[in-house]
């Protein structure tokens, strides 16, 4: 995409260039938190644009580092949606986690499509939240 580049590591990118994400969380993570989520990844791809360093998307796995990830959070900021800066995110990530067994995820039904574009198979799932630690805090 043009003006903007994808990073497999945060560099110099800090909490002040990672604002808008978690859009219609009701306990949204900070900025400073999404900076510590990043940075205790296993692998991540980070999209920034380069005229004001700022993080314009996001994929991030978690991982034994053996066997299996997990991509728990993928995100592209509102106004930058709809380009393919998702699928490119998650092609960069996915280059990073060819070495393993399994790679996971959960999504909602309206997404099948977009990871089965990516190699994913539809699988069973379950998922506990804990509503009252979703902004990751403390
Ligand atoms: C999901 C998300 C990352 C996609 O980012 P994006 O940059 O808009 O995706 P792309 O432009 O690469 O989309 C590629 C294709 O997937 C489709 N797609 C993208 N988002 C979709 C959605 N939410 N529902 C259904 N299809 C979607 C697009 O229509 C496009 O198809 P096309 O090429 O036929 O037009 C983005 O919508 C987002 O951040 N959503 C909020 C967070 C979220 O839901 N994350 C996923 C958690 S599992």
């Amino acid at each position: 995409m043009n003006g903007i580049h994808l990073q497999s590591h945060l560099n110099a990118v800090g909490p002040e260039q990672l604002q808008g994400f978690f859009e219609g969380w009701p306990n949204p993570p900070s900025p400073e938190t999404l900076h510590r989520i990043l940075l205790g990844s296993y692998r991540s791809s980070v999209a920034v644009r380069r005229s004001t360093s700022e993080v314009v998307g996001f994929a991030q796995a978690i991982s034994d580092g053996v066997l299996t990830a997990f991509i728990p959070l993928l995100e592209v900021l509102p106004e930058y949606r709809g380009r393919g800066l998702g699928l490119h995110l998650m092609r960069h990530l996915l280059a990073q986690l060819e070495h393993l067994y399994a790679v996971d995820l959960s999504c909602d039904d309206a997404l099948y499509g977009f990871y089965e574009r990516l190699g994913f198979q539809r699988g069973g799932g379950m998922i506990r939240r804990n509503y009252a630690r979703q902004n990751g805090e403390g």
